[in-house]
Order: C-alpha cells, then sequence, then structure tokens
C-alpha cells in the first residue's frame, strides 16, 4: 500500500479530507446496514435537528501503525459505549455497539494510504458522530438520525508538541451540575469556544475549568482530563460527576497503578491544593498526555516544579507506557488493542 505524499512529521491537528467514510441512516425505528462512501458533504433540510436544537454528539480516537507493521485502534469498544451513553442522554438511538467497532474498522482500512508511519508522530484521528437529521421546529429529539465516521491525519493537539503549556481558571462554566458535562455532545464545546477564544487571546493554551457549583474544585479543560503527580509520586484524578469519562484517563490510571506500580487517586481536587502537586497533565485522545507547566489563576502564578522545559518524570514514564502501548512497543494489556490490519 503506497502511501500519501505527506508530510506526517509537521502535521498540525487539522482537518485533511480523505477517501473513504461510513454513514448509516436511522429511520422508522431502526439503523440501515450502513456503506462507505467518497462523499464527504451532508445535505439537510433548514429545519434539521442538529441546525435548530443541537443534537449531536461525538466521539474522538486514533489509529495507529505499530513497530511491526500493524494497524491498530485503542480501545475502540469504550468509546462504542460511551457513546451509547451520550446517546441516552440526548433522545437519541444507540448505535450499536458491534456496528461502531465495525465501521472504525472500515474507516481505517478504506483510508489505509492516510495512516501514518511508525515513527513519524502523527496518528490517524477518527471522529465518529451522529446528528438529529429530520426537521423539528418543537423543541422535540428527531426521529431520524445519521450516524458517521471519518478519518483525518493529525500531529500533536498543542503545537509544540511536549513543551510544557500554561493555562488560566476560567471565568466561565463549561457544565452544569446535573448537566451534560459527562457526555461527548457537541454543545459542550459550542459552550467553550469564546473561552478558548479569550484564553488564546491572553496567551494561554487552554482553560482550567473549576465545577460550577462552588467553583472551588479542578474539573477539566475543553478537550481533556487532568492528571496531577504528588510529591511522593502518586497519581491523583479528579472525580466529578460533570466532566467527560476519558478513556485515556482510566487507561493512564491503570498503567500508573499496574505497570508503573504508583499510588493512584481518583477523588475531588481542590484548586487551593493544586501549588503542592510535583506534575500536572491534560490527557485525552487528542492531547495525549501533555504537560502543563503553569497554570494562571487570576493573576496568581502556580508553576509546576516540573518547570517549563520539559515533562515531568512521572508524566513522562506514563506517556511512554502509553504510547508503548498504543503502537506496540509494550505488551497491552488484554482486549485493550483492536487489530485492524
Ligand atoms: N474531556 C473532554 C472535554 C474531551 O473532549 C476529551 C476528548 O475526548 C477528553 C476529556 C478525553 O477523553 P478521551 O481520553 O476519551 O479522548
Ligand atoms: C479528543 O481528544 O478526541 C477530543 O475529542 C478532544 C477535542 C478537543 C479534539
Amino acid at each position: 500500500m503506497e502511501k500519501k505524499d505527506i508530510d506526517w512529521s509537521n502535521l498540525g491537528f487539522g482537518y485533511v479530507k480523505t477517501d473513504m467514510r461510513y454513514v448509516s441512516n436511522f429511520k422508522d425505528g431502526a439503523w440501515d446496514e450502513g456503506t462507505l462512501t467518497e462523499d464527504a458533504n451532508i445535505v439537510l433540510n433548514e429545519c434539521a435537528g442538529v441546525l435548530q436544537y443541537a443534537q449531536t454528539i461525538f466521539e474522538g480516537l486514533k489509529a495507529y501503525t505499530t513497530e511491526d507493521g500493524h494497524i491498530v485502534a485503542f480501545r475502540p469498544d469504550l468509546n462504542a459505549e460511551r457513546m451509547e451513553d451520550s446517546a441516552r442522554r440526548l433522545e437519541m438511538p444507540a448505535f450499536p455497539k458491534d456496528r461502531f467497532v465495525d465501521a472504525i474498522t472500515r474507516v481505517v482500512k478504506a483510508n489505509e494510504a492516510y495512516v501514518p508511519p511508525y515513527g513519524s508522530g502523527a496518528t490517524l484521528y477518527l471522529r465518529p458522530y451522529m446528528f438529529g437529521f429530520n426537521s423539528v421546529i418543537g423543541v422535540k429529539p428527531a426521529t431520524e438520525y445519521q450516524f458517521r465516521v471519518f478519518a483525518t491525519p493529525v500531529g500533536p493537539y498543542f503545537k509544540g508538541g511536549a513543551k510544557p503549556l500554561t493555562i488560566r481558571v476560567s471565568d466561565f462554566d463549561r457544565a452544569a451540575p446535573h448537566g451534560t458535562g459527562h457526555i461527548k455532545a457537541g454543545l459542550n464545546y459550542a459552550m467553550s469556544l469564546h473561552a478558548i477564544v479569550s484564553a488564546h487571546e491572553e496567551g494561554f493554551d487552554e482553560n482550567m475549568y473549576l465545577d460550577p457549583g462552588t467553583r472551588t474544585k479542578v474539573e477539566e479543560t475543553g478537550g481533556a482530563n487532568f492528571l496531577f503527580v504528588t510529591k511522593d509520586g502518586g497519581v491523583v484524578t479528579p472525580k466529578s460527576d460533570s466532566i467527560l469519562p476519558s478513556i485515556t484517563r482510566r487507561s493512564l490510571m491503570y498503567v500508573a497503578k499496574e505497570y508503573l506500580g504508583l499510588k493512584v487517586e481518583e477523588r475531588e481536587v481542590l484548586l487551593s491544593e493544586v501549588k503542592d502537586f510535583a506534575e500536572c497533565g491534560l490527557c485525552g485522545t487528542a492531547a495525549v498526555i501533555s504537560p502543563v507547566g503553569k497554570i494562571v489563576d487570576h493573576g496568581t502564578e502556580i508553576c509546576l516544579p516540573s518547570g517549563m522545559e520539559e515533562m515531568g518524570p512521572v508524566t513522562r514514564k506514563l506517556y511512554e507506557t502509553l504510547t508503548g502501548i498504543q503502537m506496540g512497543r509494550v505488551e497491552a494489556p488484554e482486549g485493550w488493542i483492536h487489530v485492524i490490519k
């Protein structure tokens, strides 16, 4: 298979149109058989549920070329399950898990020429999504839906790759208590756009959102969960009902405990204790694990002892072990790697 002529090592996190995508339609209470298509465009009625009431959910996962030349996806079953949770919360029909994994597999195979080579630093990002298709004018769920998966080769989410980030404590909230913060709904990201644009304008890489109820506890950023490393080398991650249950974070917590023998804790994390941590990282499919060097809380700087030059030692070990598992250099726990080719 001849690869596309792409400068893999200099890819950013952007959209590159690939050859094939998957589409399946839900109508009269059932999903059709689904197909691959070359057509990247969607024609919608002006009154489609997604356009009027933002009835849309999505997922994000990656396919990797392993050291020995296979193409694999990382834990797609967990993305399928999370998408079912998202669908239930927005009154959408679930797309069956086995069909989700099959759709991923077919899209990767059909776009093999776009799967970045091993060692290039790039990966193939997969974006499954589903939206209300038919017209709705009263506030109610659509009755017809479209499920799609497209693929795009990507590089690091944050410019500068592994260079520590500077983030700010946001005055905006991302999710309401008992709202939709725990699912992957497009509306959560629309909510965050003003906050991210103004953070960038002020020179910050991302926002740290606090719990909207008390504004004292750390939640997450616009696109990743937090991991903190304590001064005695334990790993702590915030527990909250209004953050997205990151698959990367769950995997890293397992890696920290079972592979690295570290103490791990999922618990409420107060903003006031962040100054006492040794390292901080943002974890997610796109972010992988991106180190944070500085957190600015309304003019007060919290400088992590790991500094602004490189990842802290525990963050690095976590990064190396996780990416090692994903690229076949480190033996994976049972069921984590879905072999596509
Ligand atoms: N939190 C938010 C808000 C996200 O958008 C993402 C990305 O998917 C994550 C966390 C990380 O989740 P995962 O590791 O499953 O990609
Ligand atoms: C992902 O990591 O897959 C996400 O969806 C996060 C988004 C900010 C790109």
